[in-house]
């Protein structure tokens, strides 16, 4: 299998709940290599740009609104097949239908407020890591 590079992004949340130290642990010791880390509060354009494939979506505003409404911690991640592993271990969108010991399953409380984002193809990880961290910032 080939080595990805995957996005998380601790989302504010998960940030107020001050879950960050457990959600990374759990990440750890899922095998993930950390290449970046930051911790930060989107403006709405650059939420807005980041989820921009939702845009028209019925929860779109919503979503903007909440990735804006505190700091967040994009997490650069880096494993052999990492999207896939990684969405495994956050669990489904909706943490009703999140399997037992995921991460939205522990930890979320609605479909919008999940705790954690995880890029959803190599191609999109790729691009999601570079949309958070410049190269000389990724080690
Ligand atoms: P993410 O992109 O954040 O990792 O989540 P995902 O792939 O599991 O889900 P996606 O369909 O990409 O949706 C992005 C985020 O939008 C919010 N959402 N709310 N209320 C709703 O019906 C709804 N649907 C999506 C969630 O925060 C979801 O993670
Ligand atoms: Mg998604």
């Amino acid at each position: 299998m080939a080595i990805e590079r995957t996005l998380a992004i601790l989302k504010p949340d998960c940030v107020r709940k001050n879950l960050q130290g457990e959600v990374i642990a759990r990440i750890q010791k899922a095998g993930f290599k950390v290449l970046g880390m930051k911790q930060l509060r989107l403006s709405k354009e650059q939420a807005g740009a980041f989820y921009a494939v939702h845009k028209g979506r019925p929860f779109y505003d919503g979503l903007v609104e909440f990735m804006t409404s505190g700091p967040c911690m994009p997490i650069g991640l880096e494993k052999e097949n990492a999207v896939a592993d990684f969405r495994t271990l956050i669990g489904a969108t909706d943490p009703k239908d999140a399997a037992e010991g995921t991460i939205r399953k522990l930890y979320a409380d609605n479909k919008g407020e999940n705790i954690v984002h995880g890029s959803d193809s190599a191609e999109n990880g790729r691009i999601e890591v570079s949309f958070f961290f410049s190269t000389a910032e990724i080690v």
